[in-house]
């Protein structure tokens, strides 16, 4: 497949790295790639940025077969520019293909477009402390139809977003509150898939929570509604006593990418973790015994945030007295110091532009 490049006439003018907060704006330039059964994907391009006129029937509009992806390149100190796991993120978006009926796209091609898209828009890479560039791979279903089934033609776009912390808070605690009400996923469904609808049925009990003034919703299983599961836009951790603990990937839990990295860096480090069960209970127990010394996520986006209070119920209890835990401390400033060029790439995890 040959890739076109058609580059924009006007540019845009770029805008103040110190104040950049997260996905309110786009480079240039996007990949654009189409899907029908004859041809298979085709026509892969990248051209100026901007809309994607659609029929009011457009399948994806109503059924919400999509599936995206989220991962970012960084500027390291020498000026050069390179993606962290990109090659992940990718097997990851054919992974939620699969579950959402969508063909999948060839990784070696897909990736070599991104690396020249992000080539491109390379001067859009943002230099401050904290921030980079969020690329933004999704493919949407495009067959103009009302009935109920999978699309036979769909639309691959990557769009790019320069982003700074994706919490207001920064790397300070975030305040979360477990949602009893309302169920994220469950197993059999789509939540181990990257895909819209997930992040739709997330909104309601997100809205609560933002009223009693907590930043997300952790979610427990579909069923029980017992075991801690994650947080929508992260993985969860949490330190009691010596270990070191994520719910395990269960079918209805993001794999997250930086989820993997911790847990590598923690087998690296010879800690002592555990992918397993956690119920709230056990989480709850463990503060009331002085045992749960840390709490935080991690995400592409919220790399890694640390969890100052934790709402479950009528208790809310704080966590290491709203100051970032020294666990939390290192895996963000290993994973961060990969990232951005500071430390060695000792497990290819970096791809350089
Ligand atoms: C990410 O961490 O990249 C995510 O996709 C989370 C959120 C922005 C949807």
């Amino acid at each position: 497949m040959q890739l076109t490049i058609n580059i924009a006439d006007q540019l845009k003018p770029r805008p103040d790295e110190t104040n950049l907060g997260f996905g309110n704006i786009f480079t240039d330039h996007m990949f654009n790639m189409d899907y029908d059964p004859e041809k298979g994907w085709h026509n892969p391009r990248i051209e100026p940025y901007g809309p994607i006129e659609m029929d009011p029937a457009t399948m994806v509009l109503h059924y919400g077969q999509e599936v995206f992806e989220g991962l970012k390149a960084f500027r390291r100190q020498d000026g050069a520019v390179q993606l962290f796991r990109p090659k992940d993120n990718l097997k990851r978006l054919n992974r939620s293909c699969k579950k959402l009926c969508i063909p999948p796209v060839d990784l070696d091609f897909t990736l070599q477009a991104l690396k020249k898209l992000v080539e491109i828009e390379k001067e859009w890479v943002p230099g401050a402390a904290g921030t980079s560039l969020y690329v933004r791979p999704t493919i949407i279903a495009t067959d103009p139809f009302l009935g109920v089934r999978a699309s036979y033609t769909y639309r691959f776009f990557i769009i790019l977003s320069p982003v700074g912390a994706y919490y207001a808070e920064g790397f300070n605690p975030v305040k979360i509150m477990v949602s009893r009400d309302h169920v994220r996923a469950v197993r059999g469904g789509v939540g181990d898939a990257k895909t819209a609808g997930n992040y739709a049925a997330s909104l309601l009990a997100g809205e609560k929570a933002h009223r009693e003034g907590y930043t997300q919703v952790l979610w427990l299983d579909g069923v029980e509604r017992k075991y801690v599961e994650e947080v929508g836009s992260m993985n969860i951790f949490f330190v009691i006593g010596d270990e070191l603990i994520t719910p395990e990937l269960n079918g209805s839990i993001l794999p997250g990418i930086t989820r993997d990295a911790v847990l590598f860096l923690a087998a690296a480090w010879n800690m002592n973790v555990s992918e397993r069960k956690i119920s709230i209970d056990e989480v709850m127990d463990a503060h009331q015994s002085g045992a749960l010394r840390e709490i935080f996520g991690s995400g592409t986006a919220a790399v890694i945030s640390p969890v100052g209070e934790l709402k479950y119920g009528d208790q809310v209890i704080r966590i290491g007295d709203g100051r970032v835990g020294p666990v939390a401390q290192k895996f963000f400033d290993a994973i961060t110091n990969i990232q951005y060029g500071k430390d060695d790439d000792a497990y290819g995890w970096i791809e350089p532009i």
